[in-house]
């Protein structure tokens, strides 16, 4: 019995290999590396001393993913695929909603066809759009949100519940991150974002070996103790293990359940900068800037249920992500390479 891990390149999905491997899980990874490349892999095996099947496809292919149900005894899916970006979802909608519904159609379509009964879904704490309050727990409305890329999640969720009410699948684990950062302790496997990151930590470990002169913090007039945006920063190592937790409870139990995959605790993006400079002694130049469209004050989240469910809470603080980001960036200075 293995699991399937489509997207298991990419960065949350190359952390949750390693932990699957190292839980014991046997796993067939599928991947067509349109934002990742197959040294991640090679990187995986090192790791763990482990090998395992690796299928180079596109989850919209149906041919391909029958091929995979077909020559693998699979128990269980866990579902990264996708598009993520925020700005290019805004510029490109159509892509995005045709490319993150097609592959979860097609995925849950062969799931059905071959009676595969578990699975976990990559779900982001964008579906809550802009919460009434912190912390935000599974039972907070969602919706509206406020870019495609987050509508495709929020889509993607109602229309697994669909299919779950249905019988169409017996088992889904919807897990909604917050705001995953850091990397592997090894310093092989990490975040390798194209072009300019978007996000903050990967920028600011850009910063630290002096890609870029400064980072700018998008606004210090939020509702929030120093005016700067607060996240709930989750190290993906502890991200990872959610996944390990989530697959132990999808072959255990029944229904649709929603987990939010957080530490609970929210930072500051000063708070960020600071703690990056007394982690790693190095000096993170900041100007403050302009708010950048779209961004909320505030949002972090209640991950009590996923503790008492899953057997899971995080273990690592803001220190030992920015460490660990740190390690790899300065090791991988052209992350993957080409
Ligand atoms: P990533 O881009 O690093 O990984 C996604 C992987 O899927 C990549 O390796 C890419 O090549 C692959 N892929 C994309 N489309 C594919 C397709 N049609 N067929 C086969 N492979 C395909 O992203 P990530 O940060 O690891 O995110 C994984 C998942 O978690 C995504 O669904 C993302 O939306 C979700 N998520 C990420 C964050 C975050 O901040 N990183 C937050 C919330 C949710
Ligand atoms: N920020 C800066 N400067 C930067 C980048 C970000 O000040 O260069 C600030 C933002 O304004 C925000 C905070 O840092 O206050 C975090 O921003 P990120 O871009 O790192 O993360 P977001 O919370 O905006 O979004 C992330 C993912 C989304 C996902 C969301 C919730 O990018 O895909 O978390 O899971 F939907």
């Amino acid at each position: 019995m293995k699991v399937l891990v489509t997207g298991g390149a990419g960065f949350i999905g190359s952390h949750t290999c390693v932990e699957l491997l190292n839980s014991g899980y046997e796993i067939v990874v599928a991947d067509n590396y349109s934002n990742s490349k197959p040294e991640a892999l090679k990187r995986i095996k090192e790791i763990t001393h482990k090998d395992f099947r690796f299928y180079e496809c596109d989850i919209r292919d149906r041919t391909a993913v029958d091929a995979i149900f077909d020559e693998n005894d699979i128990c269980a899916v866990i579902h990264f695929a996708g598009l993520k970006a925020v700005g290019e979802s805004v510029a490109k909608p159509l892509w995005y909603y045709s490319h993150n519904l097609t592959s979860t159609f097609t995925l849950c379509e062969s799931m059905k066809a071959h009676g595969v009964d578990n699975l976990i879904f990559s779900s982001s704490a964008t579906v809550y759009g802009n919460p009434a309050s912190v912390p935000v727990r599974e039972d907070f409305p969602v919706g509206p949100t406020t870019n495609p890329y987050g509508e495709t999640k929020l889509m993607q969720e109602r229309i697994l519940r669909d299919m779950q009410k249905a019988g169409d699948i017996n088992t889904v684990i919807i897990l909604r991150y917050f705001n995953p950062i850091g990397a592997h302790e090894s310093g092989l496997i990490g975040e390798d974002p194209n072009g300019i990151p978007n996000n903050l930590l990967p920028f600011v470990s850009q910063v630290a070996v002096g890609k870029h002169p400064y980072v700018r913090v998008f606004g210090n007039d939020y509702n929030t103790p120093d005016g700067t945006g607060v996240r709930d920063y989750i190290h993906v190592v502890d991200l990872a293990k959610a996944h390990v937790a989530a697959v132990r409870r999808a072959l255990d139990s029944e229904g649709i359940q929603y987990y939010n995959i957080g530490t609970g605790v929210g930072y500051s993006v000063l708070d960020v900068i600071h703690a990056y400079e007394k982690a790693t002694g190095k000096t993170i130049p900041y100007r403050i800037c302009d708010r950048r469209p779209g961004d909320i004050d505030s949002v972090y989240s209640d991950p009590s249920l996923a503790v008492e469910k899953l057997g899971w809470r995080a273990e690592y603080g803001i220190e030992r992500m920015c460490i660990d980001a740190d390690r790899w960036q300065t090791m991988n200075p052209q992350g993957y390479g080409d």
